[in-house]
């Protein structure tokens, strides 16, 4: 599905929020999800898929390539077809705003003897492919018709030859990508990380019966996959997910008050560098019935409204909340002093650039921001004027940091677009008026 039509919305300020909720299921494992399991013979069942235009993106392509992938009762099935048992598609797979989906798309397609043009919206189009694709490349995978941004068509093989490569910046997309690649591959192929990123993939893969193995290399973390692997189809529950969750807890911790309980949400140590920045900026926040689902760690968050401080957040943490940066800038507008983050580099590349687009959206509603190379400035405390219109880019979690802010400013917050927030948390404002908070169209407030 295209968006075309814009939806602003603006968000008011609002009562104490109060309430138990569950947030959808994690984007990164349900990506993960649906991909390992077209790559596995027989039948995976997942429950709490996220059903995000992202995912559902994902789900359409692999259906494309002969898995097909449909809802059953209160789950998702997929049936896979084996590691190199793909189809060539009959035309284009579009990944939407997706970076993950085609990426993670990329690796699993190297694989197989096929052909696969690949495209994307226009947020899509403008990110960097190239650091995937010079590894895939390596192996024996070729692009044509295209180069190192979409739209572009890329070749796969059936003689995947196996790499050690270490990652040139630190993300869990091109060491996934690399990974699933090296499912297809003969023999050892392996990632060196300089920074450990999220680790799903690796994982996951051991739980659908992969062989992986985890070691160091010169202090740094190495990921070794072994090729020609025969996965079996599994039943897997997705975790909520942590970075849809954040906007809430932060939301609960600005708007005076409030007192919320976030259930069944994804904990894992690579996952939560903001809610371990929350404590630090002194948040009334803990996990309680920590547990274990399908391979991950899981608690409930609860979560009250706290007075907070500003704090360094280091660049060594950006890997486990490098999507929570715009909510955590917001966030620090309320905390009484500075917040500096430093290590941002790869906010630039993500839907939008996102460092630009947060600290724009900051300004224009009256908070005291800068922002200097790879890092970011917010001089909080003394309250957020609001007021203003912020541009989102085609880039969900702007439009959600912003509506988040704007429950506690002085004068309403807008938002130009809210129809991205369809690709990884559409109960979104649901969730969110369903614990208290206030949003209007501008027809609602010019009538
Ligand atoms: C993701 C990895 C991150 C993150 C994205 C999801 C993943 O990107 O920003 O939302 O599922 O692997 P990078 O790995 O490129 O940093």
């Amino acid at each position: 599905m295209r968006h075309t039509a814009n939806a602003p919305l603006l968000a008011l300020r609002s009562r104490a929020l109060f309430g138990t909720v569950r947030v959808p299921g994690d984007k990164s494992i349900s990506h993960r999800a649906l991909m390992l399991g077209a790559l596995a013979s027989g039948r995976t069942h997942i429950r709490g898929l996220l059903q995000g235009e992202d995912v559902l993106n994902t789900g359409r392509a692999l259906a494309a390539m002969g898995c097909p992938v449909r809802p059953v009762e209160d789950a998702w099935e997929v049936l896979g077809r084996g590691v190199g048992g793909l189809a060539a598609p009959a035309g284009p797979l579009d990944f939407g705003n997706s970076g993950t989906g085609v990426r993670l798309m990329m690796g699993v397609v190297a694989g197989n003897d096929i052909l696969v043009r690949m495209v994307g919206d226009a947020s899509l189009s403008r990110r960097p492919m190239g650091r995937v694709l010079d590894p895939l490349v390596r192996m024996g995978a070729e692009v044509v018709d295209g180069a190192r941004t979409l739209p572009l068509s890329l070749r796969g093989t059936g003689d995947l030859l196996p790499i050690t490569y270490e990652l040139p910046v630190a993300s869990a997309q091109i060491k996934s990508a690399i990974l699933l690649a090296g499912l297809h591959a003969a023999g050892e192929t392996s990632v060196i990380e300089p920074e450990a990123t999220r680790d799903h993939t690796e994982r996951m893969l051991g739980y659908f019966g992969g062989r992986v193995n985890i070691g160091l290399r010169d202090g740094k973390r190495l990921v070794t996959v072994l090729g020609n692997a025969e996965l079996e189809g599994r039943s897997i529950e997705v975790p909520g997910d942590p970075s849809s969750a954040a906007f809430l807890a932060a939301a609960a911790l600005m708007v005076p008050g409030s007192d919320i309980r976030i259930e069944a949400v994804l904990v894992n140590p690579t996952r939560t560098g903001f809610y371990k920045t929350l404590r630090e900026m002194g948040a009334d926040i803990a996990f309680h019935n920590e547990r274990e689902q399908g391979g991950e760690p899981v608690a409930d968050i609860s979560v009250r409204h706290s007075p907070l401080k500003g704090v360094r957040v280091p660049p060594e943490r950006a890997p486990s909340m490098i999507d929570e940066y715009p909510i955590l800038a917001c966030l620090a507008a309320y905390a009484t002093g500075e917040t500096y983050m430093a290590g941002l580099a790869e906010l630039k590349v993500k839907e939008s650039d996102r460092l630009a687009a947060t600290l724009a959206g900051l300004k224009a509603n009256g908070v005291r921001a800068g922002a200097q190379g790879d890092c970011l400035c917010v001089d909080g405390g003394s309250g957020v004027p609001g007021g203003g219109m912020v541009e989102t880019h085609l880039d969900h979690r702007i439009a959600m940091a912003f509506l988040t802010l704007g429950l506690a400013a002085d004068r309403p917050v807008s938002v130009d677009d809210t129809g991205m927030i369809a690709t990884s948390f559409p109960e979104f404002r649901g969730l969110m008026q369903g614990l208290g908070a206030t949003f209007a169209t501008p027809e609602d407030v010019r009538r």
